[in-house]
């Protein structure tokens, strides 16, 4: 019976050592340990032995269990080990393969067109200012001298937000001129851009809501040639030094006197073509001498300040600078068109 255990406990430890898996460590396990196992078959034979025999044997029967157990435990400890080993090895990251690539967005070509125009104003001494698209009749016509009258009043012309015609979608960035005179007073220099809203129909060069830049300038000794040098830097800057502009006599309320801005077609040089309908020339902006009663609608002496303002569609700008033949393009937002700034 000694030689069996010991043959159990030899053959045992051999095999244990040599496993490579937790399940084949277990069928060991149940093998050498377990209810019918080698172990247990050599403890049933006990009662043929001797009384004297029998404790020493159970003693040596006790060990071999003993070494056994911590064998398999120190085992499954090492394979467990392994294991994870093996498992982390595969799961190393390849860091040889390419990442995904992320597509960044950029800003739309207008308003790249915008902050190249904010840096000029920036760059003359203008300050920008921010005004609200919900704006009151009173700044947007009344106080910009606007009769009664005005076409631009009409219901058919303007989105009105409420019965009493008294509050609106600003049909022009203009109240910004009060804004600014009534807040900082004079001397002023400034910028301000935003969406207006008109009842246009869309087409190629209209919608209803599109993009203006006001400027207004007051300050004592300010003249019509201040306005036009301004206007002129502005436009070469960003047409190019060889641009060619035409200043030509108009009608705001708000400005006396008034003109409007053109540049020669940079889409025919001036010949006459679809872009310019024609004419040889495009119209960009709206400008003039700051009228002496909206001056004193602010509580600035017209006798002794004076000033100029203008103001400017910003599409019709990105449309002319980028060679973009239909403003609709500005708005639909169509990737493969943006894509191409
Ligand atoms: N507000 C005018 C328009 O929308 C443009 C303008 C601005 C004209 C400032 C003169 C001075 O047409």
């Amino acid at each position: 019976m000694k030689a069996q255990l010991e043959a159990i406990r030899k053959g045992a430890l051999d095999a244990i050592a040599k496993t490579q898996a937790m399940a084949e460590l277990e069928s060991l396990r149940v093998k050498y340990l377990g209810k019918k196992g080698d172990l247990t078959a050599v403890l049933k034979q006990m009662g043929k032995l001797s009384a004297e025999e029998r404790p020493a044997m159970g003693q040596m029967a006790n060990q071999v269990r003993a070494k056994l157990e911590e064998a398999i435990e120190a085992q499954s400890v090492l394979l467990s080990q392994k294991a994870l080993e093996a498992k982390l090895a595969a799961e190393t990251v390849d860091i040889t393969i390419p990442g995904k690539k992320i597509s960044l967005g950029h800003k739309h070509p207008m308003y790249t067109v915008l902050d190249e125009i904010k840096e000029l104003f920036l760059n003359m001494g203008f300050e920008i200012m921010d005004g609200p698209e919900i704006e009151q009749a009173d700044y947007n016509f009344t106080k910009l001298n606007a009769p009664e009258n005005h076409p631009s009043r009409d219901w058919t012309d303007t989105f009105y937000l409420k019965p009493d015609s008294s509050v609106l979608l600003r049909s022009q960035t203009s109240p910004m001129q009060i804004r600014a005179m009534e807040t900082y007073g004079v001397p002023i220099r400034m910028i301000s851009s935003g969406r207006v809203y008109r009842k246009d129909e869309v087409d190629a060069t209209h919608s209803p809501m599109f993009h203006q830049i006001e400027g207004l300038v007051v300050d004592k000794g300010i003249t019509m040639a201040d306005l036009k040098g301004t206007l002129n830097a502005v436009i070469r800057e960003i047409y190019g030094p060889e641009t060619k502009t035409r200043f030509r006599p108009h009608h705001f309320p708000f400005t006396e006197p008034s003109c409007e801005v053109d540049i020669q077609c940079h889409k025919c040089g001036g010949k006459g073509c679809p872009t310019c309908k024609g004419e040889g020339w495009i119209e960009i902006l709206g400008a003039g001498m700051v009228h002496p009663k909206v001056l004193r609608g602010c509580g600035i002496d017209p006798e002794e300040y004076s000033g100029f303002a203008f103001g400017m569609g910003l599409e019709r700008l990105a449309l002319g600078q980028y060679k973009i033949s239909d403003m609709r393009l500005i708005f639909e937002n169509d990737i493969r068109f943006l894509e191409q700034f």
